[in-house]
């Protein structure tokens, strides 16, 4: 293998998926590397599970490569590949920011509960805090675990996790602890009696996924909804909320600012979440 120069070397990270193709993290991080005038590149990596293992024990020795962002179907499997993992990474059960440390050793953390949080923070209503209130979760998956973890450290003493095998959800109180309350999927509109959050993690509502069914009655107006789903950016469940005036914060926000730490780790700059950029990553 040559050694480039140092000089030369220009930093480089990536996502890894498979498929990759649908990713938007090229956008995202390709916008922040201009804006902040960085040499550096970002691209996707299409890896094969088969490939994976491989792929990450040599990501050290690849010339100029900082990290990558961990996407489907990898996010679980990489974090038995890495020497340590953060503390959000070990409770959501996966990796999705992979940095380098300078001994060549690989750092995984997860960023999706961060960035569900700081969505929430830079787009609620001013004076809307997550722990005033029980709060709505539908679905038990991977993004469910990131959802319950940011909600928790938020302080959130009730979350009622609605989902349709309610087995799911019942492992998840098990694990996550007595502020989980299991609710079964058909009486998701119950339980938004007297709460101050609704998320759905589910894939429903998403293009070419069937609608999310829920009648919003039984919400109160100050209750903030957020849907994981930006594919459409406003989904049904967000355009219901909305006109019955419930403050709604889009699905959008929560991928832009997972990326932040990742990028800083990568490039050395903190980047921000702006207008421009929401336009730049909803742009095709
Ligand atoms: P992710 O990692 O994005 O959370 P996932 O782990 O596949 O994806 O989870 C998908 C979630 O959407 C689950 O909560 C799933 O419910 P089940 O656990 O019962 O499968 C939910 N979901 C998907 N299709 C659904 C449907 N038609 N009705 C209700 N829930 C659905």
């Amino acid at each position: 293998m040559s050694v480039a120069n140092d000089d030369e070397v220009i930093p480089r990270a990536g996502v890894i998926g498979w498929p990759v193709a649908h990713s938007r993290s090229p956008k995202l991080h390709g916008f922040w590397l201009k804006q902040h005038g960085l040499v550096g590149r970002y691209d996707k990596l299409p890896v094969p599970p088969e490939d994976l293992a491989a792929f990450i024990a040599d990501l050290p020795r690849e010339p100029g490569f900082r990290g990558v962002n961990v996407t489907i179907p990898h996010k679980i499997a990489v974090l038995s590949l890495m020497a340590q993992v953060d503390d959000a990474a070990r409770r959501i059960g996966a990796v999705n920011t992979v940095v380098v440390q300078p001994d060549g050793s690989l750092h995984g953390s997860n960023t999706d509960a961060f960035g569900f949080i700081e969505n929430l923070k830079a787009d609620a209503p001013a004076g809307w805090k997550a722990a005033a209130g029980p709060a709505v979760v539908l679905g038990a998956g991977g993004a469910a675990r990131a959802v319950i973890v940011a909600l928790l450290d938020a302080g959130v003493s009730e979350l009622r996790l609605a989902n349709r095998s309610i087995e799911k959800a019942e492992a998840l109180a098990a694990e996550f602890g007595k502020a989980i309350l299991p609710v079964a999927w058909d009486e998701r509109m119950q339980a938004l009696a007297g709460t101050n959050l609704l998320v759905n993690t589910t894939s429903l509502g998403m293009a070419g996924q069937p609608p999310l069914e829920i009648a919003l009655d039984d919400l109160p107006l100050a209750a903030l909804v957020n849907d994981i789903v930006y594919s459409p950016l406003v989904t049904d469940l967000l355009a219901n909320a909305k006109a019955r005036g419930n403050p709604v914060v889009d699905g959008l926000g929560m991928l832009l600012h997972q990326g932040r730490p990742g990028f800083e780790a990568w490039f050395g700059v903190a980047p921000t979440v702006t207008p421009e950029l929401r336009a730049a990553v909803l742009a095709d």
